[in-house]
């Protein structure tokens, strides 16, 4: 490995939210939350949504926990402090700065969907992740036509539905998770940015060697997308850890 090389490891977290439909495990789950979480998650009427929605914010405030510790700072899940942006991004809040500025250091994602929550942390490398049940009932024509390029329609020319409707959504979920490494959320416009495939890999077609992207196997019902940032000597290690 050369001198100017940096390791850089990925943490995925993820889960299956499942648990919390049933009503006491909710309750005691909803411990791991702050006050405006606690409030959004009882708003929350469908159990399936609710039920992930706080297996997800639990899970990432485990996580982010845990990385505080690692500088010395016992913080309990819940007291961890998450601020948003204007695009709605979630970042770490001032109040942990100390010597290192954690709140611009640490970097992290999350995703909830049916059946699955994820999330994904790093230090100084923006970081998007995303998941969708592949049962999603994907109107492939109508949503690719908004969010795929030419050529990556193309690309799913000639496949069968299920093939169709299997390459529509890793397209789609990497494009999610790159928006949100980003940042913005719905304000890029998914059509503008072009992925191509090498072999079993995702690569961004105007800048490969920019971003780690990668579909992670977290079971068989879920397209998982990672994207991470990643600068000249980076070498990248995803760590996958179901709790
Ligand atoms: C919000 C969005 C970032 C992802 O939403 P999603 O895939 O429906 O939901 P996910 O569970 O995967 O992600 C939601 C989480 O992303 C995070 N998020 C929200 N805005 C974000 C942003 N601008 N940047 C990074 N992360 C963001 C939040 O933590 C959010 O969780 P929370 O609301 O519980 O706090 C947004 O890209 C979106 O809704 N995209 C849909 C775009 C689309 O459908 N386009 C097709 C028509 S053109």
């Amino acid at each position: 490995m050369s001198l100017l090389s940096s390791e850089i490891v990925v943490e995925v977290w993820w889960s299956d939210p499942t648990e919390l439909e049933d009503a006491s495990r909710f309750e005691a789950a909803l411990l791991h939350l702050d006050d405006d979480e606690r409030a959004r998650a009882r708003r929350l009427r469908p159990p399936k949504a609710r039920a992930a929605y706080v297996a997800a914010h639990g899970l990432l405030r485990s996580m982010l926990a845990q990385e505080l510790g690692k500088f010395g700072l016992k913080v309990a899940p819940s007291a961890v402090v998450i601020v948003h942006d204007r695009h709605g991004a979630p970042h770490l809040g001032s109040e942990h700065d100390g010597l290192v500025s954690l709140a611009h250091d640490l970097r992290f994602s999350l995703t909830h969907t049916d059946g699955l929550v994820a999330c994904a942390v790093v230090r100084s490398r923006d970081v998007g992740i995303d998941a969708e049940h592949v049962d999603r009932g994907v109107l492939v024509g109508e949503l690719a036509a908004r969010t795929l390029t030419e050529r990556e329609r193309e690309t799913l020319e000639g496949r069968d539905e299920a093939g169709k409707a299997a390459g529509f959504l890793a397209l789609f979920t990497m494009k999610e998770a790159f928006t949100k490494a980003r940042g913005l959320g719905l304000a890029l416009d998914m059509s503008t940015i072009e992925l191509r495939r090498e072999g079993e890999r995702l690569l961004f077609a105007d800048a490969p060697d920019d971003w780690h992207l990668e579909m992670l196997a977290l079971g068989d019902e879920h397209q998982v997308a990672l994207a991470v940032e990643r600068r000249r000597g980076d070498v990248l290690h995803v760590v996958t850890r179901r709790r």
